[in-house]
C-alpha cells in the first residue's frame, strides 16, 4: 500500500510547480494511476460479489435500506417537526437539551390542527404511589395531555405498558432540595416537555399531589388563563428578603427578589424563558447557596424581572401549613373524608383572570401512599372523576 501512496503524494506536490516544464510526464503518470485504480475497483467488486453469494452478507443490504427510507421521508414531511419524540430517553446532555428546547416558531398560526396539551411533570424521588388515582383522572383524555417523570437516576420504574406512566421517565440526575440541582431537574422537565410542540401548559407536581377536579375542569381552567405563570409569591415572609445577596446586583436587586412555592403552572412562552436563561442562572448559582434555598427563589425572581405582568401571583396548589414547622402537613388514610375536602373547596375566595372565583385550587398536596384507597373510594363523588 505504502509504495502506491507515496508516488501519489509526490505527483500531487510536483503538480503545480512542474506543470509548465513537464507537460508530458504528468498525464502518463496519471493514466498509470487511473488504470491501477480501475483494476483495484474491479478486483474489489468481484471479491464483494463472491463473498455476498457465499456468506449471505447481503442480509445487511435490506436493513440499511429500511432504516434509510423513513429517514428520507421524514425530512420531507411536516410531520417530523410536529410528532413528539417517540422515546424520551434521548442522549442529549443538559446543555444540548436546553439549547434544543429553546427553539421557537415565529409564525403564530400553526399550519396544522394543533390541539394544545397539558404536560404533567412529576418531580419524584422514586415511585408514584398515587398513580392509580392519576390514571383514573386521565382516562379518556388521550391527546390532551403528556406526562414526564424525573426521578432518582437509580430508580427503575416498572409501569406496565398499559399505564399512562409507561416509558415517561426522562433522563434524570440527582437533585437535592434547596440546591441548584433541584432547579436543574425542573428545567430538565420543562425542556423535555417543550420538545413536544403541542404542549402548551406545563404543570409541576410531586408524587404526593392529587387533582382536586376532573380533567375537563382543570384543562379549561388552565387553557383559559390570562396569565402565563401561576404560582404563589411570598416576598414578605420571615425568609423573604433576608436571603438576598447584594453581589447579585445589578442583574437582580432587592426589590425584585421573590420567594415562591416550588409548584407552579406555566405556559409555553414563559417555559422557554426559563429554559433559555443563562444570565440569572449564573447569579443564583453563585450567590444563592444553601440556606438561601435557590429553588424557592430562582424562577419567581427571574420571572418577576422579565415578565411581571404575566404572573398571576397566586398558587393553584393547596397545601396545609397550619401545623407549623418547616414542612407542610401530610395526609394519610384517616384524614380523607367528605368534610376534609369540603374545607379545601370552601376555604377561601380567589380571583381568576381578575374576576372573583370560588375555585381556588386545582391540585392538593401532600398525600401519603396510605391515602390512595380512600381517595379512590371517594373520588367519583367528591373530586368529580
Ligand atoms: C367534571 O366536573 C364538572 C364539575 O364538577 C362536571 O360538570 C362535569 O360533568 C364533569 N365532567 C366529567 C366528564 O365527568
Ligand atoms: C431595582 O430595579 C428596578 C427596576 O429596574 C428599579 O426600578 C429599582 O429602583 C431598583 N431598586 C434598587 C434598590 O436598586
Ligand atoms: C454573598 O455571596 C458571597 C459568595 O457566596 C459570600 O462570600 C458573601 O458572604 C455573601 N454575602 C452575604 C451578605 O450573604
Ligand atoms: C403580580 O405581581 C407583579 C409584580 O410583582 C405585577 O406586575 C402583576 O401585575 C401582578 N399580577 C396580578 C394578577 O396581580
Ligand atoms: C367569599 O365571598 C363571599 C361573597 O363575597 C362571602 O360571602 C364569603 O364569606 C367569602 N368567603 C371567605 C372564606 O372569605
Amino acid at each position: 500500500m505504502q509504495s502506491r501512496v507515496v508516488p501519489l503524494e509526490e505527483g500531487k506536490e510536483s503538480m503545480l510547480p512542474m506543470k509548465p516544464s513537464q507537460p508530458k510526464a504528468f498525464p502518463l503518470r496519471l493514466l498509470r494511476l487511473f488504470l491501477l485504480f480501475l483494476a483495484l475497483c474491479i478486483a474489489f467488486s468481484i471479491i464483494s460479489i463472491y463473498t455476498i453469494k457465499r456468506f449471505g452478507i447481503n442480509n445487511a443490504v435490506p436493513t440499511v435500506k429500511t432504516s434509510l427510507q423513513p429517514c428520507l421521508e421524514e425530512h420531507h414531511a411536516l410531520n417530523s417537526w410536529i410528532r413528539p419524540p417517540a422515546n424520551l430517553l434521548h442522549k442529549m446532555n443538559d446543555e444540548e437539551l436546553l439549547w434544543r428546547a429553546s427553539f421557537v416558531t415565529r409564525i403564530k398560526k400553526y399550519p396544522f390542527k394543533r390541539v394544545p396539551k397539558i404536560a404533567f411533570m412529576f418531580l419524584a424521588k422514586g415511585p408514584l404511589p398515587l398513580a392509580p388515582l392519576w390514571e383514573r383522572f386521565l382516562k379518556g383524555h388521550d391527546g390532551l395531555y403528556s406526562i414526564y417523570i424525573h426521578s432518582l437516576p437509580t430508580f427503575d420504574a416498572k409501569f406496565p405498558p398499559s399505564s399512562v406512566f409507561h416509558g415517561r421517565h426522562i433522563p434524570s440526575q440527582i437533585s437535592e432540595w434547596g440546591k441548584m440541582s433541584m432547579c436543574d431537574a425542573e428545567r430538565r422537565l420543562l425542556a423535555n416537555a417543550l420538545l413536544d410542540i403541542s404542549n402548551e401548559w406545563f404543570i409541576l407536581l410531586s408524587e404526593s399531589c392529587i387533582p382536586l377536579y376532573n380533567f375537563s375542569v382543570i384543562y379549561h381552567y388552565i387553557m383559559k388563563s390570562k396569565y402565563s405563570f401561576i404560582g404563589s409569591f411570598d416576598d414578605h415572609g420571615p425568609y423573604g428578603r433576608g436571603r438576598y445577596n447584594e453581589s447579585m446586583a445589578p442583574e437582580v436587586n432587592i426589590t425584585q427578589w421573590r420567594k415562591g412555592s416550588q409548584w407552579f403552572e406555566i405556559n409555553r412562552r414563559l417555559a422557554i424563558t426559563i429554559v433559555e436563561d443563562t444570565t440569572y442562572y449564573k447569579k443564583f448559582e453563585e450567590f444563592c447557596k444553601p440556606h438561601c434555598y435557590v429553588d424557592e427563589h430562582y424562577f419567581p425572581t427571574m420571572l418577576t424581572i422579565q415578565a411581571s405582568h404575566l404572573l398571576a401571583n397566586r398558587s393553584l396548589t393547596w397545601v396545609d401549613w397550619s401545623r407549623g414547622g418547616a414542612h407542610p402537613a401530610t395526609f394519610g388514610r384517616s384524614d380523607i373524608s367528605d368534610d376534609f375536602f369540603r374545607r379545601i373547596y370552601e376555604g377561601q375566595n380567589c380571583t381568576y383572570n381578575n374576576q372573583p372565583s370560588s375555585m381556588c385550587y386545582l391540585f392538593g398536596r401532600k398525600f401519603a401512599p396510605s391515602a390512595l384507597d380512600p381517595l379512590l373510594h371517594i373520588s367519583p363523588k367528591v373530586l368529580g372523576f
